[in-house]
């Protein structure tokens, strides 16, 4: 068969092809001014991971643009008219004569646009392999939008997780405009994400170390490879995720839900639901500041939080109905407190530890990092992690879980009458004064646990 009369034919037919078949066909990827996308049609991505179209969430009539994964059970990554929703089946998505890539209603009211200003350029709007909706200028094939830019709740790899970069929930599971959680990274002094509920902290994942957060249990121990903080220690950085060979093959996302859980989910070959693979919220102790300032989270204990050594609960009454809000206290006054002081301070060692939020980065050896923190009577905790250095905490220390790997060592200054004690709430090891100086001044020593 002669070429040139196949040609002609496919490019007839695969418009129509793209808006009946899902799957194995020959299928468009992109969007133009002569060439717009009408419900309840689709666009699919090259190699037919993605595609884009009009869909209603469970339990409403209501029609949204959105991209989903191309597989049988409805997936939605992002939502363009999130806040505007179609009420009938006669949308349109094009791109206008101002080169903006727009949904339009069936009274060519625009109910949703790309906004950029300057306008009148040939535009097409593709859709990449990566699940990124592009918008590019046809002569340069410079991008001047992409969804990737404006995440609704979900987070696909190669997406940019940063300080403007915010994923927001669902308002409820029929209802994608913006819900109360959202979840970003905040960059100092360490990186961590967070989860905030409206503008109160749900979840943190404690700072990044490197590799993984060490505040999440268990990061280290799937996909190591493949996180990656891209700028660190600058304003415009980012996490992001890219899914290796030591991955098993299949699609992985995450996505905030409508109760502000990010969840990890795994979809293999041949699945038919969605595997959750991780959680932000496996316990009660992922709340943030569940036990309150000097409380320590535990998950395994039947009263989850306990006060750190040294403390005690600031209402015991209510810390004993379960209420653990206000927290804990010092006992007795530090030495360096105190004008008289017999003695020294010193430092008890929990292990596995979530290290609290507020940490501040102090350049010290390991070595030196518990000195600097002992020379200076507001400091209260410090921890030493290769791949972030030392760090030290000031006044209260919250959001403190005790894991059961994983996590890091944590130091929290004590009066010297604590150090003898026995200690049985945490797997505690006692640094005495003198173990200290021998730890700071002559070689590392491995101190045993009790
Ligand atoms: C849109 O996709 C079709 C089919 O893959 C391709 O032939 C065409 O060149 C694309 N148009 C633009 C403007 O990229
Ligand atoms: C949809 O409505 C049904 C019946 O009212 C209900 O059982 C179900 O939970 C709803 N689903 C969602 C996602 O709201
Ligand atoms: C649908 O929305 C249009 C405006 O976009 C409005 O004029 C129309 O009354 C609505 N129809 C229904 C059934 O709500
Ligand atoms: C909307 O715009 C399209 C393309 O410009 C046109 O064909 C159609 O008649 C318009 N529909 C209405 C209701 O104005
Ligand atoms: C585009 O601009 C309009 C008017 O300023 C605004 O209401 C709308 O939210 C903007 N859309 C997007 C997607 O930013
Ligand atoms: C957000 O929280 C407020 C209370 O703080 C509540 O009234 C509202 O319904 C919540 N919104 C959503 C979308 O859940
Ligand atoms: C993502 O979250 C939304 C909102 O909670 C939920 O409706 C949707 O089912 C989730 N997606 C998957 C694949 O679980
Ligand atoms: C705990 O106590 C605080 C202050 O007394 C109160 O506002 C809060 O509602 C209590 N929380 C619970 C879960 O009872
Ligand atoms: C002690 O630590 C606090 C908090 O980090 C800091 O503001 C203060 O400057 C330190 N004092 C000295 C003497 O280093």
């Amino acid at each position: 068969m002669e070429r040139a009369k196949v040609l002609p034919l496919l490019h007839f037919l695969v418009p129509i092809l793209a808006c009946y078949c899902v799957g194995i066909c020959m299928a468009i990827d992109n969007i133009t001014i002569t060439q717009p996308l009408r419900d309840p049609g689709n666009i699919f991505s090259s190699s037919q991971t993605f595609k884009l179209g009009f869909f209603s969430p469970q339990n409403t009539s209501n029609r949204y643009v959105g991209i989903m994964y191309n597989i049988p059970l409805m997936t939605v990554v992002w939502v363009a008219n999130r806040d505007k929703p179609l009420n009938d089946s006669a949308g349109t998505l094009t791109i206008s004569g101002d080169g903006n890539l727009v949904v339009l209603n069936g009274k060519n009211e625009t109910l949703w646009s790309t906004n950029i200003s300057d306008s009148a350029r040939t535009r097409t709007a593709q859709l990449l392999d990566t699940g990124n909706l592009v918008l590019k200028d046809s002569s340069s094939g410079m991008t001047v939008w992409e969804s990737f830019q404006f995440p609704t709740d979900s987070f696909l790899q190669k997406m940019k997780l940063g300080t403007t970069e915010k994923l927001t929930s669902w308002a409820t599971s029929s209802n994608p405009s913006p819900g109360n959680f959202s979840v970003g990274l905040q960059t100092l002094p360490t990186a961590q994400i967070f989860i905030w509920n409206q503008n109160k902290v749900h979840w943190r994942s404690g700072p990044w170390g490197g590799n993984v957060f060490i505040g999440i249990q268990n990061m280290d121990s799937a996909y190591l490879n493949g996180y990656d903080l891209v700028d660190g220690g600058s304003e415009s950085a980012y996490f992001t995720y890219t899914i290796s060979n030591d991955w098993p093959p299949g699609h992985y996302f995450y996505n905030l839900t409508v109760t502000g859980v990010l969840m990890e989910q795994y979809w293999g070959e041949g699945s038919s639901s969605w595997q959750v693979t991780w959680l932000s919220m496996e316990s009660q102790c992922d709340t943030y500041g569940k036990c309150g300032a000097f409380g320590s989270c535990n998950p395994q204990n039947t009263a989850i939080c306990t006060c750190l050594k040294g403390f005690e609960p600031s209402d015991r009454e209510e810390w004993d109905r379960g209420n653990w809000t206000h927290g804990c206290r010092r006992k007795t006054l530090l030495q360096c407190e105190r004008s008289n002081s017999a003695g020294q301070d010193g430092f008890i060692k929990l292990q596995n530890m979530k290290v609290p939020d507020f940490a501040e980065l102090k350049s010290a050896s390991a070595q030196f990092c518990g000195e600097l923190c002992l020379r200076n009577c507001s400091c209260s905790a410090y921890s030493y992690y290769t791949g972030i250095g030392c760090m030290h905490w000031s006044d209260s220390l919250v959001d403190i879980q005790q894991f059961s790997e994983g996590g890091a060592d944590l130091y929290v200054r004590v009066v010297h009458s604590e150090l003898g004690k026995t200690f049985l709430q945490h797997k505690s090891i006692i640094v005495p004064l003198f173990n200290f100086f021998r730890m700071t001044f002559s070689q590392p020593i491995s101190v045993k646990s009790l």
